[in-house]
């Protein structure tokens, strides 16, 4: 089902049939408030009133054909970024490095993104880099390494999935990197994966907790994107043995998944951010939502019936 509902977030022509259809638009309605950028700024207004948490935005969408999209792109995050300043909102942004042109050359990525670290610097806030797949990771982090050299307002994304995540973080900790550490939400080549989720959730607590580990280099923070009751409980276990300044760390989720576990972390005072997404290009973004919890489809099919 995983590898079926993943094939389909690549299916150009599944992509433009589903995105017409008013009960897709309600099945997502579920993960995201909405495709307006004013729609999801109401939300992470409403997040920091009712539940004093802050959030992230990405604008969906992927891979890009000319070099004005990825200059459209980076004109949108910035003024993004100055609205944020302007309503006084806790709201960092997360952008994926195809979206700033990385299909069309370093260069030309490296520019659009230095100008929103730039920004983000300017206005006090960060830019989080996700991680894509495996094509893209070398030129990702070569991208993320430029940028920490300039600036320390700007993180990035590992994968546990990967089994060369590992040595990357090695690499990045002199750095002292923010890192936020997610499973992987793509469909990869076997032999770079770890086969078993019991394997790729192990890796994912040794990864936290070799940034939790005494030494490593201020500055370093742990975003731990993940909703997985059991990791986020070893991990706030591994954070209290080790003293972890508050500042050095926080839970990242996304918008409407794992609402008590959420919930619970707010009332145990726990630092979480919510991260919420927009815009238009929803189809790929929400299939791999659904691979992840092929329950979900269930939702998909009540939405069809509904109304
Ligand atoms: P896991 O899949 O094991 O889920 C744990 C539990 O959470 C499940 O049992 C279920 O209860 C619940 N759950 C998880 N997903 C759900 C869903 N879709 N619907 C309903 N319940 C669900 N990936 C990537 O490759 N690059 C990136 O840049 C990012 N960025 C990112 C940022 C943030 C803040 C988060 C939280 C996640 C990402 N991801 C990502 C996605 C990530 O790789 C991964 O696919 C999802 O987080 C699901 O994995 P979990 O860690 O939640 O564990």
């Amino acid at each position: 089902m995983r590898s079926l509902l993943l094939a389909g977030a690549e299916s150009v022509w599944l992509r433009e049939k589903a995105m017409r259809r008013p009960f897709m638009r309600r099945a997502v309605s579920r993960f995201m408030p909405g495709e307006t950028v004013d729609e999801a700024l109401g939300a992470c207004r409403r997040q920091q009133e009712q539940h004093g948490t802050g959030t992230i935005l990405t604008h969906l969408g992927e891979n890009l054909s000319s070099l004005a999209e990825a200059e459209a792109v980076t004109s949108d995050y910035l003024e993004l970024i100055d609205r944020i300043a302007i309503e006084k909102l806790d709201v960092q942004v997360s952008v994926k490095l195809t979206q700033l042109g990385l299909d069309l050359g370093l260069d030309a990525c490296d520019q659009n993104l230095q100008r929103l670290v730039v920004r983000a610097e300017s206005r006090s806030n960060v830019v989080w880099i996700d991680m894509e797949s495996t094509k893209y990771v070398d030129s990702t982090i070569a991208l993320y390494r430029r940028a920490r050299e300039r600036s320390s307002r700007v993180g990035l994304c590992l994968q546990s999935y990967l089994r060369r995540s590992m040595a990357d973080l090695e690499a990045l900790l002199p750095l002292g990197p923010a890192i936020r550490l997610v499973k992987g939400a793509y469909r990869e080549p076997a032999n770079l994966m770890f086969a078993s989720k019991m394997e790729v959730d192990e890796n994912y607590f040794r990864l936290a907790a070799r940034m939790l580990q005494p030494g490593v280099p201020n500055g370093t923070f742990l975003g731990v994107g993940t909703h997985d009751a059991r990791l986020v409980d070893r991990i706030r276990v591994e954070i209290a043995a080790r003293g972890a300044d508050r500042a050095a760390y926080e839970f990242e989720m996304l918008f409407g998944i794992q609402r008590p576990l959420q919930a619970r972390l707010v009332a145990e005072r726990a630092p979480l951010r919510v991260l919420i997404s927009y815009g238009e290009f929803w189809f790929p973004w929400y299939m791999r939502r659904l691979a992840e919890r092929p329950a979900n489809v269930l939702f998909v099919m009540k939405s069809l019936f509904a109304g």
